[in-house]
């Protein structure tokens, strides 16, 4: 489970394969991203070993990464998904996750979208407002159904992590606050059995370096979840929410291992250990595992300055221009040494910077943006008329599937046609 790695000729590699070979292999045009499935399946696969004998679910949060290949190698090793679309619930059932190992999040599901988690009868419709609840049981009242439903509270607890990806504050949109939650009762209670509360949730954010603020929540949860038994005995899990941070470079984390044993001893002290724990993943279970293979374009300098130019962007990898995120560049062929360059692409936005790195003295090639697993290609976009980059996926050492980039043509074509 090591993500991207340097062997003895100082190649870059990932899985056990050069990642020079992996790109002529699949013969794709560049940048693209490569991806090691299987690093992905083994770290999901010890997280849920952690769990020991606790029933849990790990609802894979699939927004990180909704490749099919992944959801599909995921859904073999038993996970769920956390949803936060009609259309992710469509992929995850169509990558052959049962349905009653499904969620779904979101501040603002449409009708179309209850409805079909209501005909589809997922594990439950995480609700994140009072206002929602009502729209859910309008809709179970409109179509027949009975509606499983969670609550997912706002613990109203700050992480130390990038203002974008923390949720579980006071002013975040996200989740319903403790002084909401009568309110949100009532309206179950007042159901007539067409809301059937099964779960009760949280999501704190993103990037927890640490378990403390994950565990200050899971009690807060917990405490909830006790308190609320005996008016909602169809109550059959606690979900702890996802974030697992992960290291960039220089970061310290703990491993997901942690956040599962946290989860498992929280519930416990809380007498609840007869209820499922759900988690919900996304980051930690896919970022070390890819890469964005670019090539450099060409290099320049000015007085003291030197930029390098490579043919990925902020469209390719958005991460580092809204959250200043680092994601180490890497020369595929020669280990990182000095000077440190100024790796640029080629959108016009000067926001389109991913940073200083060690390329030596006259870099040429290919380089490897490494992390790029999780919130990656998911968030490419088209701008400046760049087609989405290409996909490679790696299992056992071989190109297992290829995703290719549109191309220049299909988009010329769509914005012609207008
Ligand atoms: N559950 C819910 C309700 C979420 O909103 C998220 C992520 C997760 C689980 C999974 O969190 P994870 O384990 O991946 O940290 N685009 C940003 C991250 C946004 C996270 C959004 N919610 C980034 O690139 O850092």
């Amino acid at each position: 489970m090591t993500g991207f790695r340097r062997d003895a000729q100082d190649h870059g590699v990932l899985g056990s394969v050069r990642l020079s070979q992996l790109v002529r292999e699949a013969d794709v045009e560049l940048p693209a991203y490569v991806y090691d499935v299987d690093g992905m399946t083994e770290t999901l696969r010890s997280l849920r070993h952690a769990f020991g004998d606790a029933p849990h679910l790990v609802a894979y949060a699939v927004k990180a990464n909704s490749s099919g290949t992944v959801v599909r190698a995921f859904a073999a090793e038993g996970a769920g998904i956390d949803a936060v679309s009609g259309a992710e619930v469509e992929l995850a059932l169509a990558c052959g996750v049962p349905a009653n190992q499904i969620l779904m999040s979101g501040v603002a599901k449409t009708d179309a979208e209850i409805d079909l988690a209501l005909y589809k009868s997922i594990l439950a419709i995480q609700a994140e407002s009072v206002e929602e609840l009502v729209r859910i049981l309008a809709r179970a009242r409109a179509t027949g159904h009975r509606a499983d439903v969670s609550i997912r509270l706002n613990p109203g607890i700050e992480i130390d992590s990038h203002a974008h990806i923390a949720t579980g504050h006071d002013s975040a949109k996200f989740g319903i606050s403790e002084s909401d939650l009568t309110a949100a009762w009532s309206v179950i209670d007042g159901s007539d059995g067409r809301l059937c509360q099964v779960g009760i949730s949280v999501h704190l954010g993103s990037m927890q370096l640490s378990t403390e603020a994950y565990a200050r929540s899971g009690r807060k949860l917990c405490d909830v979840a006790r308190e609320r038994r005996t008016a909602a005995p169809s109550l059959r899990y606690v979900d702890f929410g996802g974030g697992f941070g992960v290291d960039y470079g220089g970061e310290s984390t703990v491993p997901p291992s942690e956040f599962a044993h946290t989860c498992v001893r929280t519930l416990r002290d809380a007498g609840l250990s007869d209820l499922m724990i759900v988690v919900e993943p996304g980051r930690s279970l896919v970022a070390p595992f890819g890469v964005l293979v670019a090539r450099i374009v060409q290099t320049k300098r000015s007085a003291e300055r030197r930029w390098v130019m490579i043919n990925a962007g902020m469209n390719d990898l958005i991460r580092p221009a809204l959250y200043t995120a680092k994601h180490r560049v890497e020369l595929l062929e020669g280990a990182p040494q000095a000077p440190d360059w100024r790796v640029v692409g080629p959108v016009c936005e000067s926001s389109d910077d991913f940073g200083f790195h060690p390329l030596g003295a006259e870099p040429t090639g290919l380089v490897a943006i490494r992390d790029a697993g999780a919130y990656s290609f998911v968030m490419a976009s088209e701008y400046n008329g760049r087609p989405l980059p290409s996909e490679v996926f790696v299992k056992a050492g071989k190109v297992v599937s290829v995703s290719r980039s549109p191309g220049r043509k299909n988009w010329l074509e769509r914005r012609l046609s207008s």
